[in-house]
């Protein structure tokens, strides 16, 4: 073996490990590798509700995908863009600018219609799969299911809920898988 090569070899080895120690923590802080991930269930009827995995593609979905926990609780930019996606998704005609509530009811707690709402996880589930009373799925590909792009993605709705719950007394994240 000559100097060159095997100095290149060592550099290869050098840079596959490095690659490695990323991809470790990457997994300890999501589910996208395969780790733990909570189960979904329809706020209809608790039957399970399946959302796929690669729809939770950025940092904080990942996380919320993995504990139930929302990250962007509190967090004054994700707030600020989950008020424009609420608008944007019409949220506002039926909820109100404010979340208050018009047709549809008031989401800023404590009490809700369906009392699975007072956690993160609860709310996702609800918003995205939707209601037997009077709300339509939202989720990415539900909301009209003759085209997959059209919807909120898991990490819109996450800001959103952060938005909501910046009117509220919960922050959703106290009973996080539950
Ligand atoms: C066309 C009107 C309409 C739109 C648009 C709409 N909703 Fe609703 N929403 C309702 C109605 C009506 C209910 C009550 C349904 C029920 O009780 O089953 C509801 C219920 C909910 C609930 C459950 C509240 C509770 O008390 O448990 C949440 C959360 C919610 N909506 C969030 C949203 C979000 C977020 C959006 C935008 C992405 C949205 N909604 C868009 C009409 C709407």
């Amino acid at each position: 073996m000559n100097h060159t090569l095997g100095l290149s070899l060592l550099v290869l080895v050098a840079g596959l490990s490095a690659c490695d120690k990323q991809a470790s923590t990457a997994s300890t802080s999501g589910a996208a590798a395969g780790g733990e991930a909570i189960k979904f269930v329809k706020t209809q009827d608790g039957s399970a509700l399946e959302i796929k995995h690669e729809l939770f593609d950025t940092p904080a979905a990942k996380e919320f995908l993995a504990s139930g926990k929302n990250p962007y609780i509190g967090k004054d930019d994700a707030i600020a863009a989950g008020k424009k996606i609420f608008q944007l998704y019409s949220c506002t005609q039926c909820h109100g600018p404010e979340a208050g509530g018009q047709v549809g009811p008031a989401l800023t707690g404590p009490n809700y219609n369906y009392a699975k709402d007072a956690t993160n996880k609860g709310m996702f589930e609800t918003v995205w799969n939707g209601t037997n009373g009077g709300m339509g799925a939202k989720g990415k590909g539900l909301m009209d299911p003759s085209d997959a792009n059209n919807g909120i993605t898991p990490d819109e709705l996450l800001k959103v809920i952060a938005w909501v719950r910046s009117h509220g007394s919960l922050t959703g994240n106290e009973d996080a898988a539950s």
